[in-house]
């Protein structure tokens, strides 16, 4: 008798254990593991290496090696950033709970591997992420049903363009195209730190940049250093490689918006990024930064790995039938646009 209830115990058991086990999700096909493949090259080399190709950085690198470094003690643990659409650029360091660390890098794991991801665990993930930032996000007013003003929620945002970026893949002065899509929305976009680089962690996260030509009028943009030390002040329109086997265009091929005599005349100062993984910066839509050029510049690789993605804010009193994606785009003209999650 206690030998078949012990059968039936273990059996119970093994059942148990089978069915608790997660279920691997759908193995990539062929075509998306070569997709994958691709990604990964384009963000760690052909970037760097077809950017790079398009600006002359002689009179910019002696100056961000006396940039100031800016960590979370620098902010605070009450920091906000003004995230408002004609807000000049702002950005902010905080440190998040570690048991998001572990949930952020299971997610990049799945991103990096040969099983499909599961959207279900990829869409908490991002949902805690983000409902870890609100606080630090400064908005316009929204209210309730009864007209009470309210706090920010998961409801008011749109998740564009998430990247798992390894590497220092952008490596030139901008703001991202994707905000191109979303001309009437506030916003942030998310830098969170997965894993620093093994060589100079120092020298591979995001450099922040503050300029006198920009502010929170612009579009996307994008500065393009010339062999004769002037700088243009161009559309970001996502098209910034020169044309295989073609000379360098130093970006003269885009809208140009201004140009300037020089480096100086342009008024830039950096920040470089001394954060640890598990930080955050969240920065606004006007906010200029650059992957850090020098690693590059000295021939050394970059394996640091982090999360990026913009969140879109859709403004108050805004419903289902509210157009707020702009297909039209500059940026995507004839272009796929990026990966939306409502
Ligand atoms: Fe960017």
């Amino acid at each position: 008798m206690l030998e078949a209830v012990a059968r039936v115990l273990v059996g119970l058991l093994l059942a148990w254990l089978v069915w608790s086990i997660p279920k691997p999700a759908r193995r990539l096909r062929q075509e998306e593991l070569r997709q994958q493949a691709a990604v990964s090259h384009f963000m760690q080399d052909v970037v760097h290496n077809v950017l790079l190709a398009q600006q002359d950085y002689h009179t910019l690198l002696p100056q961000l090696a006396g940039a100031p470094r800016a960590s979370a003690r620098d902010f605070g643990p009450g920091a906000s950033v003004d995230c408002r659409r004609g807000a000049d650029g702002a950005f902010a360091i905080v440190v998040l709970k570690r048991a998001l660390f572990s949930q952020l890098t299971a997610l990049s794991t799945a991103h990096f591997s040969k099983w499909a991801v599961d959207p279900k665990a990829e869409r908490a993930a991002l949902d805690a992420l983000v409902t870890a930032l609100l606080q630090h996000v400064d908005a316009q007013r929204y209210v309730d049903a009864r007209g009470r003003a309210r706090l920010l929620q998961l409801s008011d945002c749109i998740y564009c363009g998430l990247g798992m970026e390894r590497g220092a893949p952008f490596p030139m002065i901008h703001t991202d195209t994707e905000w191109d899509l979303y001309p009437t929305c506030d916003g942030f976009q998310v830098w969170y730190l997965l894993a620093a680089d093994s060589t100079v962690p120092a020298e591979a996260n995001m450099l922040m940049v503050e300029s006198a030509a920009s502010n929170g009028a612009d579009p996307p943009v994008a500065y393009h250093f010339q062999p004769d030390g002037s700088v243009l002040r161009a559309r970001n329109q996502g098209a910034n490689a020169p044309t295989p086997g073609a000379p360098p265009t130093f970006g003269r091929d885009n809208e140009l918006l201004d140009s300037h005599g020089s480096l100086a005349a342009c008024g830039l100062s950096f920040r470089s990024l001394d954060m640890v993984p598990g930080e955050c910066m969240l920065m606004n839509r006007h906010q200029l930064h650059m992957s850090d050029p020098r690693p590059h510049a000295a021939g050394r690789p970059v394996d640091r790995l982090a999360l990026t993605m913009r969140v879109i804010l859709k403004p108050p009193g805004s419903n289902e039938a509210t157009a707020l994606l702009d297909k039209a785009a500059p940026a995507y003209r004839g272009k796929a646009l990026p990966r939306i999650i409502k």
